[in-house]
């Protein structure tokens, strides 16, 4: 098996595959009111053409991939592909998604070969997920969340983004949530990434680690998974509580990670504007596509507040 390492020897093993740059939900801090554009279908890469991709950073030293969105579920034949990716033998398929279409598709996903799933989810209350993600979706997620621990998706971790002044008064549930559930809940730094990005919604995880112990006493713990979180949890819990570190912390010396973007991009860096095209193209040619975007990784993202330039929304390269 061989290793793909890049310029500073970073092990690159972790593909994100954006199925889609579609969304049914248009969260605040991924998108304007009016959604974005999308792609053209011809843009879209075929579920063909992502699992010669696939396949061929197999040969390189791919081991993992999570598959992303936009909304993963909203594009069809998603549970196929994941058979047909189930075949190439990885060492994990995973997926993140907003679940608001889970609960009727979770069965057909594990049976596909789906081994476990982040759910976003930053509010427990229905007014306030009407207000944060513009749509009125919070039962049919709850649903999802039940569906796929239902169905034994194993570890089912929540993405929180927590946000001042916005869910910071849910800090709580959400770690009373982890007690009572079989759930991983994670706190993700608010990042400025085509969404309102504004600065005085932002909370460190140092900040919410520093209220949580306030009140809870957090013990270390551990969760699967090929991120960047760091676990803990309360005594005797079903669950546990992470925390996302991107702007405080950021962990980009240990990044394992490159994206695909459904256009057909590689994108070296979730913050970073280079993207490498990888459309229509032999084994051959993706293979040297592999290794100019990992030249391309940078050292460490450039994200904060005042530089907004960035070239696509979260909902468009897939978190
Ligand atoms: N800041 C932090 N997290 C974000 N996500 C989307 N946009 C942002 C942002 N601006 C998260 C979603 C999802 C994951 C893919 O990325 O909550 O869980
Ligand atoms: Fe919300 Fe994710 Fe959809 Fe963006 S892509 S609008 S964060 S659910």
């Amino acid at each position: 098996m061989q290793n793909l390492n890049d310029q500073l020897g970073r092990e690159i093993d972790y593909l994100r595959i954006s199925i889609t740059d579609r969304c049914n939900l248009r969260c605040r801090y991924c998108m304007p009111a009016e959604g974005v554009e999308s792609k053209n279908h011809q843009e879209i890469l075929s579920y063909e053409e992502i699992l010669k991709i696939v396949e061929t950073g197999m040969e390189m030293g791919i081991k993992k991939v999570r598959i992303t969105g936009g909304e993963p579920l909203v594009r069809l034949g998603v549970e196929d592909f994941i058979s047909h990716l189930k075949k190439l033998e990885l060492e994990d398929i995973s997926m993140t998604s907003n679940a608001v279409l889970l609960a009727g598709k979770a069965k057909k996903l594990k049976e596909a070969g789906l081994q476990r799933i982040n759910i976003s989810l930053d509010t427990l209350d229905p007014e306030k997920f009407k207000e944060i993600s513009r749509r009125d979706n919070l039962t049919e997620v709850l649903k999802g969340i039940s569906a796929a621990l239902n169905v034994g998706l194993d570890p089912v971790k929540l993405n929180v983004v927590i946000m001042k002044g916005i869910n910071d008064d849910e800090l709580f549930d959400f770690v009373e949530l982890s007690r009572r559930k079989k759930l991983s809940v994670r706190f993700i730094e608010y990042m400025p990434l085509g969404g309102e990005a504004e600065a005085e919604k932002f909370i460190s995880s140092s900040e919410i680690k520093h209220l949580i112990r306030a009140r809870f006493d957090l013990l270390p713990a551990v969760s699967i998974g090929n991120g960047p979180a760091n676990y803990f949890k309360l005594q005797g819990a079903e669950g546990t509580i992470g925390f996302i570190s991107a702007m405080s912390e950021h962990f980009c010396s240990s990044c394992n990670r490159l994206r695909l973007t459904a256009d057909g991009k590689f994108k070296p860096c979730l913050a970073a504007n280079q993207e490498i095209k990888i459309t229509g193209m032999s084994k051959k040619d993706i293979k040297t596509a592999y290794k100019k975007a990992l030249k391309l990784k940078p050292v460490c993202h450039n994200l904060n507040f005042e530089n907004q330039n960035y070239s696509r929304n979260m909902s468009q390269i897939g978190g």
